[in-house]
């Protein structure tokens, strides 16, 4: 049977309704592709931008955010993530706006809006509630939507869709359809793009779903897998978190047995790595919003349903734990070697990791507050980091000096940019019993072995 018969007849064992939204959608998906229906991407941040500016290149795309600041900077093609090159935006058939209004006109809606924690380190939901609540007023029959923003499984049906529901007062499946397709990418990382990385589609029926995968395939190079359901894919997204989460809590719990025995635990981890299924993780500092994020909200869930997930709280509390075990190794180190002058500490590195901007989250930025609280005085600096949003959001100074007139007692070497790379300059930036605390062990080659901390 061709391809053509096998669906006529997968049409015919369908119920009138779904018959209907099955002819709509694979219409909707030629009207996409001709551009006499545009898609509207919600939330235009590390996730939504890159998605909204590569869908341009093969539909009309509408790029929404509440940020009005932010709509300003993007009609000049200034991505304020610095993910995307003014180049980017060349030849993209994509309109900024913080309009709600023009949300009207799309047909598909694609929302990848923030989905932090609170202070109790509980999912807030708030920006995925209001943003849905904002398309949901602008919905039509016909329309489908799709949540990229990272949930709990079962966060697309038990709370988006009824906000859906109810605002637009049409019936899922029957008037419009959703799908869940989370975010893979890694911010900083020029290998690993929006393009290259394969993609996880799901949809509320089959008719969403070849909907969904047909859009994302024609933009996404290394194609897509089609998951069992929204609730699959919710999960595969949390899980795949939670293994990095895991195994980097592994390394750190490692790199403190081996710190107390006086051994180098980058040392350990590549004699270790020479067999064949050892797999490379490192010990370091768990920030910014995903790793650090995403196990929270799969606990939440899994507290709701009476199952306790020991492992991801111990691992969440060993990674939190990075900190304060960090502090604690540099004062330990200066009260031996130096008891009561003030001591001076340069951090080099503020952003939540390599080579981005962002400082959401960052456990860096704990660092330096504990290291205040203890007198100290820190100089902090970061090549990357934007000085007055450091200055906003932590209240911390960024130096702008690349040289400085004074050696320090300790540098702190947290957060490895492209621009630290050659730091053999390292050791003459030291006071004579000053040491170098370098988080991500990389620059042990600098300083003799007994000026040099590690993880
Ligand atoms: N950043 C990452 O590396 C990454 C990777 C994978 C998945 N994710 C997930 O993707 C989602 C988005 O993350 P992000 O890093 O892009 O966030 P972000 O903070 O960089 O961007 C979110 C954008 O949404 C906008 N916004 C907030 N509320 C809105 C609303 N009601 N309507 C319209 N716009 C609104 C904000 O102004 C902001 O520009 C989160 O769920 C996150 O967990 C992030």
């Amino acid at each position: 049977m061709n391809t053509q018969l096998a669906y006529n007849k997968q049409l015919e064992n369908r119920s009138n309704n779904e018959l209907k939204l099955a002819y709509k959608k694979s219409q909707l998906f030629n009207k996409l592709v001709n551009k006499e229906e545009s898609i509207a991407v919600v939330g235009l941040g590390y996730v939504g931008l890159p998605l909204a500016v590569h869908m341009a290149s093969k539909f009309k795309v509408l790029g929404f955010d509440i940020n009005q600041e932010k709509i300003l900077q993007l009609w000049n093609f200034q991505d304020p993530c610095k993910e995307l090159s003014t180049e980017d935006f060349k030849n993209k058939d994509i309109t900024f706006t913080a309009t709600e209004r023009s949300l009207g006109n799309a047909k598909l809606y694609i929302v990848a809006v923030p989905t932090p924690i609170d202070k109790y380190k509980m999912p807030y939901l708030e920006p995925l509630k209001s943003a849905t609540a904002m398309v949901a007023k602008h919905l039509k029959k016909g329309d489908c939507i799709v949540f990229e923003s990272t949930v709990f499984p079962g966060c697309t049906d038990e709370i988006c869709v009824p906000i859906l529901e109810r605002i637009s007062r049409l019936k899922l499946n029957e008037d419009f359809t959703v799908g869940y397709s989370p975010e893979r990418i890694n911010p900083g990382d020029k290998n690993h793009t929006f393009t290259k990385i394969k993609k996880i589609v799901s949809g509320s029926n089959n008719e969403a779903l070849d909907l969904i995968t047909s859009v994302y395939e024609s933009v996404v190079e290394a194609g897509v897998h089609r998951a069992e359901s929204i609730k699959v894919a919710e999960a595969a997204k949390v899980v795949e978190n939670i293994q990095r989460d895991v195994n980097i809590g592994l390394m750190n719990e490692l790199s403190q047995i081996f710190n107390a025995l006086s051994i180098n635990t980058k040392d350990v981890l590549k004699a270790a790595g020479t067999k064949w299924n050892f797999h490379n993780y490192f010990p370091g500092l768990v920030g910014g919003h995903c790793i650090g994020v995403d196990p929270y909200y799969l606990i939440d869930r899994a507290k709701k349903f009476n199952i306790r997930p020991q492992i991801l709280e111990t691992v969440r509390k060993t990674n939190e734990g990075m900190v304060d075990f960090i502090v604690k190794s540099i004062k330990k180190r200066l009260w031996i070697k130096k008891p009561k002058e003030k001591v001076t500490i340069l951090v080099k590195g503020i952003t939540f990791k390599e080579d981005v901007n962002d400082v959401r989250n960052s456990k860096v930025v704990d660092i330096i507050k504990q290291l205040k609280k203890n007198d100290f005085e820190v100089t902090v600096e970061d090549p990357q980091a934007n000085p007055s949003e450091v200055l906003d959001h932590y209240g911390i100074e960024l130096s702008s000096q690349k040289t400085y007139s004074k050696p320090f007692d300790v540098i702190i070497m947290a957060v490895n940019h492209k621009e630290y790379q050659c730091m053999d300059e390292v050791v003459t930036m030291l006071t004579p019993q000053g040491f170098l605390f370098d988080i991500r062990g990389t620059f042990k080659h600098l300083v003799p072995k007994h000026r040099y901390l590690t993880l």
